[in-house]
């Protein structure tokens, strides 16, 4: 198992580091594929690779970078037990937004780092990963809420970048990192019991938060 995702992961890398699917492969240094523990319970996806991850072929290890190590270091983890990827593999030039047709060419591999690591819980950083997850999501709204389907649960939060610009959201996106523990125990109790009893109908999510707009009442 963990031999058949270490190799899965290094097949999906070794495709991107040739692909010139699109016009991103033009100006990047190195290709920024992802990093960390193929067995890892933990990914977090950001948005594409910034200067010095084009420059070092790895992601976040630029301030941003420094600031997901810290707050991993809240919930007593280190980045090398979590595995982190972007949702485009190569810089976009002056780290302009990724485009549509950019994002829907690397889909595949991230599509497939996903299926190979088979996480308990997603964490997307900034709105493109967050989109995949939250289509008409308001991050300021949902930020720190989990969502859960049969496998895994997916959280939002604020990219780290973002912080860095206005730090009054540090203890927002600190709050957020301190919820992980409990949402991984959740879905390790849900696959704890799908294992148990295959033939029962999986056990009720955890209760949504109310519509917002029963707050009214
Ligand atoms: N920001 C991202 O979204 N990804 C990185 O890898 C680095 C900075
Ligand atoms: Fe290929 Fe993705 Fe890089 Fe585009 S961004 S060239 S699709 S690896």
């Amino acid at each position: 198992m963990t031999h058949d995702r270490a190799a899965a992961l290094a097949q999906i890398a070794s495709e991107v580091r040739a692909c010139t699917a699109c016009r991103l492969h033009q100006g990047r240094t190195n290709t920024v594929p992802g990093a960390g523990d193929a067995n890892a319970e933990i990914m977090f996806i950001g948005e594409g690779p910034g200067f010095y991850e084009d420059k070092q072929g790895l992601p976040f290890v630029g301030r941003s970078g420094d600031l997901l190590v810290k707050m991993l270091a809240l919930i007593g983890l280190k980045r090398e037990q979590v595995f982190i990827a972007n949702v485009v593999k190569c810089r976009p030039p002056d780290n302009r937004d990724p485009l549509p047709d950019e994002m829907l060419a690397c889909k595949s591999y991230l599509d497939r780092q996903i299926e190979a690591i088979d996480p308990l819980l997603i964490v997307t950083l900034g709105r493109f990963s967050m989109a995949r997850y939250f289509p008409n999501g308001k991050i300021t709204q949902i930020h720190g809420q989990p969502k859960y389907d049969e496998r895994r649960a997916y959280m939002p939060i604020f990219h780290p970048a973002a912080v860095l610009r206005n730090e009054t959201m540090l203890p927002q996106l600190e709050a957020d990192f301190r919820r992980v523990p409990q949402i991984l125990a959740q879905v390790k109790a849900q696959r704890a019991a799908k294992t148990a009893a295959p033939e029962t109908p999986a056990p009720t999510p955890p209760p949504e938060e109310p519509p917002k707009q029963l707050k009214l009442f």
